[in-house]
């Protein structure tokens, strides 16, 4: 079920796209827009804008874009009815309460009552963090180089050495029994009654990308084991499905994320300023972390253990990564074992070398080959080459193919001729399934589309309607919605021909129209491509003619390409060569 447009359309208008976005990103007024840095792509020169009158954002980096509603559903993440809630009750508006079928609210139910035992617990660990019972945890944390700052931000915890007293307390504020067992707090003991799950352990919650509670990992102090305890997968925790740390790194700004394997990593890393770093759940990286991640960028960097168990798991994490369409690079922590353990060393600095430094994953998977060979044994160097050249050879593209060549025949001073020859050989006999990883895709440059000059004058003709309206009486009778041959900006055109022969204008309303976050941006950049300044209003006259020309040209090309055109499109093509030679002679007039 989805809420009334006209609902929506007051949820939008009730909230300022230059407050809503103000609150997340520091804009500063430039012109008649608010330019700042983007949040959705690392820049350093501000090319992201708001602009009040139309009520939309767009990056002219990054092409993202749309309207408020947009932005928080791109910000916090929320699918469309979560952006609407989320912004109904800022502005006070109270929405209609959406009805579900009974089971279904009643699971609904269950899981906000799980998360609310969670959140309770996770206070409750913190407050004992500060009790004298809790100080042995504090000063194991603090030992650890953690501040108080980092213990707080992660709302870090300490399950006292009594095995009911989380029970009690949780009891105490009225959660039942089987409630704190379903979220795996407790256990029922036949004696004893509910005893705790984790106790004399330093707690660590574990937080989706909201920021909610949603489970814990509990360490011991000493090197008893198992070192660490975790909750069970519940209803509103799937380990597979969530990262450690996600809910800070997705809002880094950083273009990438750092992978790493524990919990103590991830918060030295973020403590030393890589807010980046995400580490899986005491359990394997899995495709749908993998997915996740890659909602927000292509690429991963790998910052596994150093020893032969992190480098098989970086060699499976790359693969994963690579099946999602994710670039993986590797960190080097050697003489270190872990990123916590190198930056405790090290420091920052280092690191981040380390992380410019870091090794593109295809080297990585050559370097762990020649693990496997003793290079000084000719028969084992020749295997080696002609595993490294059966690698090679399965890059599709020549140059691509060639650079690697070259740089691998440096690295291990083999003669590049006779790598290129061998690769050449391995090509013909067309014998490997090894499959490359994927080449870095830039997060910025969507794919090329081949009207896209034929597109330009169009977005520039309807963002020029959208912040001079008075031009649409000159250009009515030659431009019309079907002049726009993709669907989304012919559907813009009609909703923005419509407003304006109402003496309406809303740019905004007209991006709610388009729930799938692809299409907004695609409004978004509609409304947003200028021309240069022009200077004079001959000129401005001018540009405005050859800019209808253009487009109602390639909208006749379009239609003229048609192998079957229908009775009404040879009609429109007749009227199109009409509009075009009366276009021909003559001039608008701006004033
Ligand atoms: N892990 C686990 N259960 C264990 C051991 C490890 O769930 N018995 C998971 C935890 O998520 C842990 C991660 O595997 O964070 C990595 O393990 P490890 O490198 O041993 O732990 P660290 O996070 O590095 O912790 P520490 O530095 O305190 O040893
Ligand atoms: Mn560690």
């Amino acid at each position: 079920m989805r809420y009334p447009e006209e609902l929506i359309e007051e949820v939008r208008m009730k909230n300022d796209i230059v407050d809503v976005v103000g609150s997340y990103v520091k804009i500063q007024k430039k012109g008649s827009s608010y330019f700042g840095l983007c949040p959705f792509h690392s820049e350093k020169s501000p090319s992201f804008s708001v602009s009040g009158s139309k009520q939309i954002y767009y990056c002219f980096g990054c092409g993202a874009g749309g309207n408020v509603i947009s932005f928080i559903m791109n910000y916090e993440n929320y699918n469309f009815q979560e952006a609407v809630k989320f912004l109904a009750d800022r502005a006070g508006i109270k929405l209609p309460e959406i009805e579900y079928s009974q089971e279904a609210q009643k699971k609904a139910q269950r899981k906000t009552r799980l998360l609310e035992v969670n959140l309770e617990a996770a206070k409750y660990y913190f407050y004992q963090l500060r009790q004298p019972n809790g100080k042995i945890g504090h000063d194991y944390l603090t030992g650890r180089e953690l501040t108080e700052d980092t213990i707080k931000n992660f709302g870090l915890g300490f399950a006292n050495i009594t095995s009911n007293d989380l029970s009690l307390y949780l009891k105490s504020k009225g959660f039942e029994d089987d409630l704190i067992i379903e979220a795996g707090l407790a256990t029922f003991d036949e004696k004893r009654g509910l005893q705790d799950k984790f106790w004399n352990r330093v707690m660590f919650p574990i937080q989706d990308i909201n920021h909610r509670v949603i489970g814990f990992g509990g360490r011991v102090m000493s090197d008893a084991k198992p070192k660490y305890l975790n909750s069970p997968e519940t209803p509103i925790f799937d380990k597979s499905r969530n990262l450690f740390g996600l809910n800070f790194a997705r809002t880094s700004r950083k273009n990438h994320f750092i992978l790493c394997e524990g919990y103590m990593d991830v918060i030295a890393m973020h403590q030393a300023g890589f807010t980046e770093a995400v580490a899986s759940l005491g359990t394997a990286f899995t495709s749908g972390q993998a997915s996740l991640l890659h909602r927000y960028t292509d690429n991963v960097y790998l910052a596994y253990d150093s020893d032969g168990a992190g480098t098989s798991a970086a060699l499976r994490a790359i693969g994963i990564l690579r099946d999602v369409g994710m670039t993986g690079k590797v960190i080097n922590l050697k003489p270190y074992k872990d990123p916590d353990e190198f930056i405790k060393g090290l420091g920052a600095e280092e690191f981040q070398k380390r992380i410019d430094e870091a090794e593109n994953s295809f080297f990585f998977e050559i370097r762990i080959l020649e693990g496997n060979f003793n290079l000084k044994d000719p028969d084992d160097r020749t295997k080696f080459i002609r595993e490294i050249a059966a690698k090679l050879c399965t890059f599709e593209d020549e140059i691509e193919r060639d650079n690697y060549t070259a740089a691998i025949a440096a690295k291990y001073t083999i003669s590049q001729d006779s790598l290129k020859k061998q690769v050449a050989i391995n090509a013909a006999k067309g014998t490997t399934d090894y499959k490359p990883l994927d080449r870095p895709k830039s997060l910025i440059n969507p794919k090329k589309d081949p009207d896209e000059n034929g597109k330009k004058v169009q977005r520039i003709l309807l963002t020029w309607l959208s912040e001079e309206p008075r031009i649409y009486k000159q250009i009515k009778e030659f431009i019309s919605p079907d002049d726009f041959v993709d669907d989304v900006y012919k559907e813009v055109a009609t909703k923005l021909f419509k407003d304006l022969d109402e003496g309406k204008l809303n740019p905004a309303a007209i991006v709610s129209c388009f729930e799938d976050e692809e299409q907004q941006r695609t409004v978004a950049a509609i409304f947003n491509t200028k021309l240069e300044d022009i200077d004079g209003l001959k000129e401005k006259e001018k540009a405005l003619h050859d800019i209808v020309l253009a487009v109602k040209k390639s909208a006749n090309e379009a239609l003229n390409a048609k192998p079957d055109p229908t009775v009404e499109e040879i009609m429109k093509a007749l009227e199109d060569k009409k509009a075009l030679q009366k276009l021909s002679s003559i001039t608008f007039h701006l004033e």
